[in-house]
């Protein structure tokens, strides 16, 4: 049996499939159930600061999709309706003793007092580690894009100089220079990123002409922008990757480890599959190393990563003006 493991962030994880934030960790009886699965981690929904002050219950009830889907399993620590913080750590803390696999916290705070304070009872709480979620939607046409990455390079920092734990960011793929922004980040302390953040996108339904804010599933076809930046970024920046978005079976897993990724992150795949499906996709990655006769996840992570192929320009822009030219 080839080994899975791999290290994310300085953490050991016995496989590099994470469990993303999502509803799937509303309920504790999943998150039994994603370590039983062979999980290597998982990350706890976030705490969103925007939804506490704001009571943006809507972006709750988004988020939330999904959570119930496996009520047939075991009893669960009670659904916590519209939660503050404190509420919220103390779910943490319970979840903490529940399992022994790593935990990570995630957070999206709006004030850099509070990314810290939230940051420090995450850890407190017993998280292995913290995940930044940078989500904003920028909307003021007169801040800069400086000022704007100013502000996340400066909260990365920040709670970097107030926790002991390793600290990732999840990524938007939405800047002009993903590489430099890629690049800052780590330089402002960023142990690992995650590449990327999928948005919550509104819709209007003209029915009713209202606007609603739904959380749809991603298909496998989205990989393909995490793949693309993990192989670029991969051995360039001095960070550990985790691929995220669009990551849906093993061989999508083989295929961002390729890439250079240290881990992955699905959430998706297992609101659709089930929870079990984390089992299938450490059989089918198993299955394929055996094939290929590697023994650990080493033996061929990064092997496609840009710094390593013989046609590096494969990820960049050139070859899709060769493709075009080549269909004439
Ligand atoms: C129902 C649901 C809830 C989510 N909640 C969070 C969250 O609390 N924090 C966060 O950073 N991402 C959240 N996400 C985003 C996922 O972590 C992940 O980035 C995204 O779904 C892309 O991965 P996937 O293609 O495997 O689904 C959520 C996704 C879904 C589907």
């Amino acid at each position: 049996m080839p080994d899975l493991k791999t290290i994310f962030m300085g953490i050991e994880l016995r496989s590099p499939v994470v469990v993303g934030a999502s509803s799937l960790s509303r309920r504790v009886d999943n998150i039994k159930a994603a370590e039983e699965a062979g999980a290597g981690a998982l990350v706890i929904y976030s705490l969103f600061q925007e939804q506490i002050e704001q009571e943006t219950w809507e972006l709750d009830e988004a988020l939330s999709v999904g959570s119930d889907r496996f009520a047939e399993s075991l009893t669960y620590f009670p659904h916590i309706e519209h939660s503050g913080p404190r509420e919220h750590i103390m779910w943490v803390e319970k979840t903490r003793k529940a399992v022994e696999f790593p935990l990570i916290g995630s957070l999206n705070a709006t004030s850099v007092g509070n990314w810290i304070d939230y940051a420090r009872q995450l850890e407190s709480a017993g998280c292995n580690a913290l995940e930044l979620n940078l989500y904003s939607v920028e909307t003021d046409p007169t801040k800069t894009a400086e000022e704007i990455e100013k502000r996340s390079l400066d909260v990365i920092a920040t709670v970097k100089s107030h926790v002991r734990i390793p600290v990732a960011v999840k990524l938007s793929p939405f800047y002009t220079s993903m590489a430099n922004f890629a690049q800052k980040a780590v330089e402002a302390g960023a142990n690992g990123l995650v590449l990327f953040n999928r948005f919550l996108q509104p819709t209007i339904d003209p029915d009713s002409e209202s606007i609603k804010l739904g959380m749809t599933f991603s298909t496998p076809e989205e990989q393909r922008l995490p793949l693309r930046w993990v192989a670029i970024l991969s051995g360039q920046i001095n960070a550990d990757l985790a691929a995220g978005t669009g990551v849906h079976s093993g061989k999508d897993v083989v295929s961002q480890l390729l890439a250079g990724a240290k881990a992955v992150q699905t959430a998706s795949a297992l609101l659709i599959n089930g929870i079990n499906h984390i089992a299938t996709m450490n059989r089918e990655i198993a299955e394929w190393m055996d094939t290929r006769g590697y023994s650990s996840i080493e033996d061929f992570r990064g092997k496609l990563s840009q710094s390593r192929v013989s046609d590096p320009y494969a990820y960049e822009r050139a070859q899709y003006v060769k493709l075009l030219l080549s269909r004439k």
